[in-house]
């Protein structure tokens, strides 16, 4: 057997969409290459992943596993209680996570030779080194994010959180980001208190992160140059190998890569909204989408429904119903107001989810209504279409500031939710300052698309990542 048939890649993310996806698609990727790689899930996700089987055909060396999360089966695992799947996690997975590791590298055929454990499970690579693994950190959040954490201890030192009012005031002691980040703009568990459970999580996975030393990014060199050059000395090796969703176009043929989308997702996609999008005028319509965790209330809810409507455009809105992306108190066989049904009839339509991929990538949508959730926002630049970014939990804030003042790509809402902002803000994305946002999108798109094909640097960093993985068999 040559070494790259040795290779055994065991890819771990933290059990919510948003990290699951970007790490199945570098498991495709690594597969194409010829790696072996098991991906390994909790079981609530395992059972929500309806396409593994034809996963595995796609990809004859791509295995599943999972362990338990810990929670009780009926648990929502929904934002409002991420801090459970943290802590159930770190307590309950743990231990299993390492009898499976020490299994899979000792009673199998095929033991495992290499570790990618996602960001804020730093218990993953410290385990696979008690038992000699090769072991890289996978982060799933935005780069820019990644930099406002590693500068926490400073701003804790310094006073400066949490941020709770005056949020216009500019941050000091984030280099590089002094005349750019706003207290509002900070990552969302700034605005925790100290001594917060879900707070001093993520103090103690960023301090673990910097002593696992090898790093995978998805983003690409060209876009965050600065921030890389800030991050790049806590590390001792970074691949950025971003946008992986482009990679897998680049790498992976486009009539697999069609299922391929689809596939690697947790919920099963409405695709009437293509048939309805393919009626619309080019460029016409908004796309609505708060990600996979997103939280409104009902308030909020109509807030954008009369934005929406009163904006005049067709609109596409992803409202999710089973109480994981939930509105609040909206819930049942009546989640959705009879009004919001009249006020779209004309001009919008609703679905429970959405071929995400696919929706952004046709003709006929020219704007996207997103929670800035870091998957969401580098299939927006991939697709080149405007962003306007209401953001809410995680790395949100401090992505959508970006978005508007750095890639300038976009417009930022943040911490407002009125109708009449709403409307403004819409309008203006798609046609008072369309102009000016699209020619930075058309730029910034372009450096997506070179980044990911032969001769850019994240086609050739996954070579370099592919390689390393295989050199240290
Ligand atoms: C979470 C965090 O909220 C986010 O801030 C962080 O950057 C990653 O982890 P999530 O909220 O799910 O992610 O947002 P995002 O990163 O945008 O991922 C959502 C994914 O769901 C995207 O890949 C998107 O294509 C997909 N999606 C969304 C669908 O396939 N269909 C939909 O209808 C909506």
């Amino acid at each position: 057997m040559d070494q790259q048939q040795q290779a055994h890649v065991l890819l771990f993310p933290f059990p919510a969409l948003g990290h699951i996806k970007p790490l199945l698609s570098l498991a495709e990727l690594l597969c194409h290459a010829g790696l072996h790689v098991t991906f390994l899930n909790t079981d609530h996700n395992h059972r929500c992943l309806t396409h593994l089987q034809r996963l595995s055909t796609h990809f004859s060396t791509l295995r599943f596993e999972s362990i338990p999360d810990g929670l009780p089966i009926d648990h929502p695992r929904n934002v409002q209680l991420i801090g459970d799947l943290m802590f159930s996690v770190k307590s309950v997975t743990k231990p299993k996570f390492r009898d499976l590791l020490a299994d899979l590298s000792t009673k199998s055929e095929r033991p495992v030779t290499c570790v990618i454990a996602d960001g804020i499970m730093s218990f993953a690579i410290d385990i696979a080194k008690e038992l000699g693994i090769q072991a890289m950190t996978f982060w799933a959040f935005s780069p820019c994010c990644l930099w406002s954490f590693l500068c926490l201890p400073e701003l804790i030192e310094e006073g400066q959180l949490p941020v709770r009012d005056d949020m216009d005031r500019m941050v000091k002691g984030v280099s590089g980001m002094e005349s750019l980040l706003r207290r509002q703009d900070l990552p969302n568990i700034c605005r925790r208190q100290l001594d917060d459970p879900i707070f001093q999580f993520y103090v103690e996975e960023i301090k673990a992160i910097t002593q696992t030393s090898v790093l995978i990014l998805n983003s690409f060199d060209h876009l965050e140059a600065l921030t890389l050059s800030y991050i790049t000395p806590f590390f001792s090796r970074i691949y950025t190998i971003g946008p992986l969703t482009a990679l897998l176009t680049s790498r992976i043929t486009h009539d697999v890569l069609q299922s391929l989308s689809s596939f690697n997702n947790l919920w099963e996609a409405d695709r009437s909204c293509m048939t309805w999008l393919d009626s619309q005028p080019l460029r016409s319509v908004v796309y609505v989408s708060f990600g996979s965790t997103g939280i409104m209330t009902r308030g909020q809810l109509f807030e954008f429904w009369h934005g929406l409507v009163n904006s005049g455009m067709p609109f596409l809105w992803v409202v999710r119903r089973d109480g994981i992306g939930h509105i609040a108190g909206v819930e049942g066989e009546h989640a959705i107001p009879e009004e919001l049904h009249e006020g779209t009839k004309e001009r919008g339509f609703l679905v429970d989810w959405a071929p995400q991929e696919e929706v952004l990538a046709h003709q006929a949508v020219g704007g996207f209504l997103t929670h800035s959730g870091w998957n969401s926002t580098l299939e927006g630049i991939v697709a080149g279409v405007p962003m306007l970014c209401w953001p809410t939990i995680a790395d949100q804030q401090i992505n959508s500031r970006w978005v508007s003042e750095v890639w300038r790509i976009g417009l930022d809402m943040k911490d407002t939710c009125d109708r009449s902002t709403i409307e403004m803000m819409i309008r203006a994305m798609m046609k008072e300052r369309r102009e000016e946002i699209i020619m930075s999108m058309d730029r910034i798109a372009k450096l997506a698309y070179d980044s990911a094909n032969q001769g850019g640097s994240s086609y050739h960093n996954l070579d370099k990542l592919i390689k390393d993985i295989i050199k240290k068999i």
